[in-house]
């Protein structure tokens, strides 16, 4: 259904409440709304968050991990979804998202990384999962900017890209014209009876009340005031940072497609858009919500990009940025019903947040409007975790441009 309508009172009764105006609390917000919830968003800048600093890797089989082949399945589900996805939400906002259905080469340098590399080979086949090993040489037939050193590399077909801040102004637009109310402040706290969620109150005093309210704030969804420790999601952030060079129209086709690489053990991957962005990422760092560009990180993300591409250096260096990943305790979400009743989780995301935007989506709408989380989601409930918090790191100033 295409809802059109807004709450008759500015501070609802909603169906929907949603947390949080990221990637995800958008998603969940226009999915929502299209089946004909009255639903709300509370951010203070909607169309922040991960997101915006994110590189937008579609990375289901690259970014494959040893333990994490549930994950595997809800990431490729979402892949699945993509095309389909960006279709319907390029038609309802009347925007391009950058989505590149251009695949992704993952190279070695040393014998160290090139074992690593054979063994996540050796897995990836194992799982069904197409990638196709290539020597060094195949490699830079590609790619022809790669360095000579590179020892060989797997050609995954069907890891593509996305521009995050494409989709996030895109969500943004197709909320607006699914009728979705914003509420442009901070949640402050959840409001809820003795034994139910019943909104929020924002951080001018607004009360917010909602059937259902949504956390959706990524790496700051466990410092919700009023949250039940029961029903406190553990999602920690993660911090990373990340490099936009622009690659001169002289210089293009500078790369074809993302190539990522294990350079001395260390991660670094470089995503070209068709715009001429080059983005470089990204740092993995547990230092609490500190979002400080640091020399240190733009020299190792630099170093490695140039042992990879050595070209990349004659590229004009447009932007440094860090952003928060939201992470949990096993690296995958937390979708669906907390333990407290009317109070629903759409965070930890961790990595894979731009890649699990479209089930994220489905799957919220659904539990949602049914009350049922699909089965594909009920391995990613959060009561899957004990109500713990040892690992939130202590709270300091929120910066600006965070969601809640
Ligand atoms: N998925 C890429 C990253 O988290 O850096």
């Amino acid at each position: 259904m295409h809802a059109s309508h807004t709450s008759g009172e500015p501070g609802g009764p909603y169906d929907a409440l949603v947390v949080g105006g990221g990637v995800i609390g958008l998603v969940t917000a226009w999915r929502a709304a299209r089946r004909g919830l009255r639903t709300a968003v509370a951010d203070p800048a909607p169309g922040g968050g991960a997101a915006e600093v994110a590189a937008g890797m579609l990375a289901a089989v690259t970014e494959l991990h040893y333990g994490e082949q549930t994950l595997l399945a809800l990431n490729l589900a979402s892949a699945r979804r993509y095309p389909e996805f960006v279709a319907e939400l390029e038609e309802a906002s009347g925007q391009d998202v950058g989505y590149r259905a251009c695949g992704t080469l993952a190279v070695a340098f040393d014998p160290d990384d090139r074992a690593q590399l054979r063994e996540l080979h050796d897995f990836q086949r194992r799982l069904g999962l197409e990638s196709h090993w290539l020597t060094g040489r195949e490699c830079r037939r590609l790619e022809p900017m790669l360095a000579p050193g590179v020892r060989g590399g797997l050609r995954v077909d069907g890891d593509h890209q996305v521009d995050p801040r494409r989709l996030t102004a895109a969500l943004l637009t197709a909320c607006e014209r699914a009728g979705v109310v914003f509420h442009r402040a901070r949640a402050e706290r959840l409001t809820r009876t003795a034994d139910r969620a019943t909104g929020v109150e924002l951080a001018d005093g607004t009360r917010l009340t909602a059937g259902r309210t949504v956390l959706a704030a990524g790496s700051l969804s466990g410092r919700l005031a009023g949250v039940p420790p029961e029903a406190l999601p553990p999602v920690r952030p993660v911090k990373g940072q990340v490099l936009r060079l622009r690659v001169p129209p002289a210089y293009a086709p500078f790369l074809s497609r993302t190539v990522r690489a294990q350079v001395r053990g260390g991660h670094v991957y470089l995503v070209p858009r068709e715009s001429g962005e080059l983005v470089v990422g990204a740092t993995s760092e547990e230092l609490g919500w500190d979002t400080t560009v640091t020399a240190g990180g733009v020299y190792e993300l630099l170093r490695d990009a140039h042992e990879l591409v050595p070209g990349i250096t004659e590229l004009p260096l447009v932007e440094t940025r860090a952003g928060l990943r939201p992470g949990s305790p096993d690296n995958a979400p937390l979708l669906g019903p907390s333990a407290l009743p009317g109070l629903l989780m759409a965070t930890g995301h961790y990595r894979n947040g731009v890649l699990l935007t479209p089930v994220t989506g489905d799957v919220m709408a659904e539990v949602l409007t049914s009350g049922e989380l699909p089965e594909e989601a009920r391995p990613f409930s959060p009561r899957r975790f004990p109500a713990t918090r040892t690992d939130v790191p202590p709270a300091t100033p929120v910066p600006q441009e965070q969601p809640v």
